[in-house]
């Protein structure tokens, strides 16, 4: 991996905040990474408008025109491989990846979840920290393995739960650290990558 830049893709599905704020990490010029394209698989998906503003070539990949999982999965890989892609940033993509998939990407295949992992796995994090009296909760940054929300931790950010929140207001102030928490785990994986 040595010199040349880390070719990367980010896969999203919605608002695409985390897709923004890793963009802006990328285009620094210290960062040894190029943001070679997006891929969506909603087409309604509002980070698409981003990814037109910025310049950043995005591919809509929608998954209700394939048959199967692994059709899907099998139209992404080749999609990714034909761009020359050596990692891949998962930004609130909501689709569960196939496991031949995630194998055959292990260690170049990262995702933000918005709990602390292994604490709530799957959807509606923030109203299950709520609803089990959590005075912590956060988001974590890690690489993915097969099972769902599984995989090595590379950062996890913390912030307090606050007697009056609602699953909104915990998951902005969430959402707020995942900003700083994607950078951050990037730059790790950049000088593991530069290392092997
Ligand atoms: C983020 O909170 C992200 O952690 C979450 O979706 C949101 C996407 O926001 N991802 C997951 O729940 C994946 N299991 P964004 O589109 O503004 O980045």
């Amino acid at each position: 991996m040595s010199g040349a830049p880390v070719n990367i893709a980010i896969l999203f599905s919605g608002h695409g905040s985390n897709l923004q704020a890793l963009s802006h990490h990328i285009a620094r010029d210290d960062v040894p990474a190029r943001l070679v394209m997006a891929i969506s698989n909603r087409p309604a998906a509002r980070g698409i408008d981003f990814c037109a503003d910025a310049n950043i070539p995005c591919e809509i990949i929608d998954h209700t025109g394939f048959e199967s999982r692994d059709a899907f999965d099998a139209k992404l890989d080749e999609t990714l491989r034909a761009a020359g892609i050596d990692l891949i940033c998962c930004a609130g993509f909501m689709r569960l990846l196939t496991e031949d998939f995630v194998n055959n990407w292990r260690d170049r295949l990262i995702n933000i979840h918005p709990s602390l992992l292994p604490k709530y796995k799957g959807l509606d994090t923030h109203t299950r920290a709520l609803e089990a009296g959590d005075r912590e909760h956060g988001c974590t940054v890690h690489y993915m393995r097969p099972e769902m929300d599984d995989g090595p931790i590379i950062v996890q950010k913390t912030v307090p739960v606050l007697p009056d929140d609602t699953p909104d207001t915990l998951a902005a102030r969430v959402l707020e650290q995942e900003h700083i928490a994607y950078p951050e785990a990037l730059d790790t994986v950049l000088i593991k990558m530069a290392g092997t």
